[in-house]
This record gives structure tokens, sequence and C-alpha cells, in this order.
């Protein structure tokens, strides 16, 4: 009942002019897919070019990043509703704005609510790191992240909010989790800690992505698991033929 989303996260790669070329490229086989949104996050400087290009395209396009503040003097930032113009998502928490730019729960929490009143939809990113993991805390760390970013938010669609699980380790390191694992963990501690904060049905209408060195060869037995809903894939989004043979896996479901 839960659509498969396939998001990638370009993060600080390309110039305008390499984002028009690998965009033409996935315009044209992406509508060959079905049963499967294409969400494209690139950098701020190419969202409105991308933007016109994709009107008839069902390739959706997101920010990876926003201000918790409302529009002011706030030199380098950009703000919800400034992005809000030209996509509809936004990817935010991620473990690189945690680590690199000390973003913690409560500014994420801000965030988040900035998104939602500016009817951006986030992809909310949460996951332990590698010494959590091996002290036994990946469980507590990811219900923490949760609770404390996704605090005071009212949520009646469950699609309007995706949660995206990215085990610190795993990213840009070729080391992915099993699909095991994450199942295991999106079912034990995700949904649960969902479930807590809006109910069951709407627990179990969220979508929960994957993300860490996700490629066409893994991402099959990740898309293979009733728990989890997609990907969102970093280096591998980056050439066309590698993003699109991650989106083909999905067509296997
Ligand atoms: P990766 O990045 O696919 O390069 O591991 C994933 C992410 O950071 O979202």
């Amino acid at each position: 009942m839960r659509t498969p989303m396939i998001a990638g996260n370009w993060k600080m790669n390309k110039t305008e002019a390499e984002a028009l070329n690998l965009i033409r490229v996935l315009m044209q086989w992406v509508r060959s897919y079905s049963g499967v949104e294409v969400l494209i996050c690139p950098p701020f400087t190419s969202l409105s070019t991308l933007n016109k290009l994709l009107v008839s395209s069902p390739i959706l396009l997101g920010a990876q990043n926003i201000s918790d503040q409302p529009p002011g003097a706030f030199t380098g930032e950009i703000s919800a509703t400034m992005a809000a113009e030209f996509c509809t998502h936004v990817i935010l928490g991620h473990s690189e704005r945690r680590a690199y730019y000390g973003e913690e729960n409560v500014l994420i929490n801000r965030k988040l609510k900035a998104a939602i009143s500016a009817d951006l939809i986030p992809v909310l990113c949460v996951g332990e790191v590698l010494t959590e993991r091996e002290a036994g805390k990946a469980d507590h760390v990811v219900s923490h992240q949760l609770q404390e970013a996704l605090g005071g938010i009212h949520l009646e669609d469950p699609t309007k909010m995706i949660i995206a699980y990215e085990p610190v380790w795993a990213i840009g390191t070729g080391r992915s989790a099993s699909p095991e694992e994450i199942s295991d963990l999106i079912a034990r501690v995700i949904r649960p800690t969902l479930s807590g904060l809006w109910g069951e049905g709407i627990s179990q209408g969220i979508r929960v992505l994957y993300g860490g060195s996700v490629n066409s060869k893994n991402a099959g037995g990740f898309f293979n698991t009733a728990e989890i809903d997609g990907a969102l894939v970093g280096g591998a989004s980056l050439t066309a033929e590698k993003f699109l043979g991650i989106i083909e896996k999905t067509q296997k479901i």
C-alpha cells in the first residue's frame, strides 16, 4: 500500500549544466517505470532550472536543506517558502549536516515545522554512528532522534512525511547494512516510535527508505523486504546508468 520511492541526494555536486545533462537522461527513462516515485534533490543552484524542465515529468524535486527561520536577515540561508517555490520535498537531518554543521534534533525539529508550514514534504534522516552501533545503542539512538525531531508535529496524512534510515557507518563507505538488519530495525524501532507519535494507522502509511551505499547490485535485496519502501541514494545517484539501475529494481517487487 506504500508506493516505493527512490530519492537521489546529489549533495554538493553538479553545476547547472551538469545537472541539466543528467536530468535530461533521467527524464527519458523514468516515464517507463510504474508504481515508483522518483525524487531528485540537487543543490539549490539548480532547483529553479530543473523545476522548469520537469513541469510535465513525473520526477519530483527536493531541496537538501532549509533554514529553520522565516524570511529575514539570515545571510546565506534559504527559507522553506523560498525552496517551496521550486520543489515539493526537502531532506532534513542528514548525517552530514548533523556531523559537519552541528545540526541537532532541536534544530531539525524547527526545520521540520518550517518545512511543513510551507507544504514541503520532509525526508527526515536518522541513523546511528558506528560506535553507537557497536555499543548496542542503535535502537535507542534512532528512536530518540525520531522522538526529538518529530516532537510537537501533528501529522494527519502519512504521505506528507518520509523517513530515511541511514546508518552513518554505511554512508559513502561501500559498506551497506544487510536487508534483514534494516528491516528488523524498522519493524522494531522506527514503526513503533512513529506509532507512539501518531498512531498505528499513520505509522503504517509512512514510507521508510534505506540509505547507505545503495547500488544497483544490492538494491533488489532491500526492496524485496516488506519494511523497506525504497532508497535514499547518494553516490550512485550522480550517474544516470547507476541511478536508473536502482529504480529498475523496484519493478521486480
Ligand atoms: P551514499 O549516500 O549512497 O553515497 O552512501 C547516501 C546518503 O548520504 O543519503
